[in-house]
């Protein structure tokens, strides 16, 4: 029987977030009471995603397995570890260097990218209709964002499709980002094979969602005020993220991705 599976991407050097990573990977940082991947990793469990691979740097995998086995038990989840030796490799080279054996009977595959943070009580059920829904098509998901600068950007046309997407564009006409978090159906595996080095030499998860664009099968859904969303790849975005989920966890009295 086929199977959704999930891909965190959890690797990388975390430059902007020295001295920490000189010993640990960024994913392992307090975002406020939990570890930064909880985060990530939530999002594809409450998605109802049993099978996972995550995808990190060598010495971070005893770490990873210590940590991450009583939530492996709890859930019931298969959570398999692949190295990514290429720290500069991209995003969409997950997909290359995923194990074959977790390439198989794949149905749809929710990739992450593990230093993104998503909150809103309809999202699960969002994600969930779409990993279970018949469609053959790719989606990304957007949210306005007032620094497009830094990130992947969609542009929409008259009839709200998009028609481009460019990756941290210098002339800024949306602020619409693509988020760390794609959905892809099995054949992604040979379409990116097909995609190009960029000039940064990275396998751009742009560049795959651009072919989807081209073959007319990629879909989005816009995030806008109802959920929301942050990236937490500095300092900085790593103190706001804390101070959220603080509020939130203060007010409400219940616990954000406790898993
Ligand atoms: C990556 C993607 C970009 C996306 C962003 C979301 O950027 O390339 O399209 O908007 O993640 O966090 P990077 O973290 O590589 O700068």
């Amino acid at each position: 029987m086929k199977k959704n599976k999930g891909i965190i991407l959890a690797g990388g050097k975390g430059l902007r977030l020295r001295p920490f990573t000189k010993i640990f990977s960024k994913h392992f940082i307090p975002v406020y009471n939990k570890p930064m991947i909880f985060y990530s990793l939530s999002i594809l469990i409450y998605a109802g995603i049993k099978e996972i691979l995550l995808i990190c740097n060598k010495d971070d995998i005893k770490n990873y397995k210590k940590l991450l086995e009583p939530i492996k038990v709890k859930n019931k989840l298969k959570l398999q570890f692949q190295i990514q030796n290429n720290s500069t490799g991209g995003i969409a080279e997950s997909l290359i260097i995923a194990p074959e054996s977790f390439k198989k009977n794949v149905n749809k595959i929710l990739l992450i990218l593990g230093d993104n943070f998503f909150y809103g009580r309809e999202f699960p059920k969002i994600l969930n209709k779409i990993i279970t829904s018949k469609q053959k098509n790719a989606y990304v998901f957007l949210s306005p964002v007032s620094n497009p600068s830094q990130f992947g950007i969609a542009y929409l046309n008259k009839k709200k499709q998009i028609s481009k997407i460019i990756e941290k564009p210098k002339n800024i006409k949306s602020n619409l980002a693509v988020t760390g978090l794609y959905i892809y159906e099995k054949k992604c595996f040979e379409y990116v094979k097909k995609i190009r080095r960029s000039k940064r030499g990275e396998l751009e998860i742009t560049a795959l969602n651009n072919l989807y664009l081209k073959l007319n099968k990629l879909k989005y859904f816009n995030l806008g005020r109802g959920i929301t969303w942050f990236d937490m790849g500095t300092p900085e975005k790593i103190f706001d993220v804390s101070e959220f989920i603080k509020l939130i966890e203060k007010k409400k009295g219940f616990s954000i991705s406790s898993l």
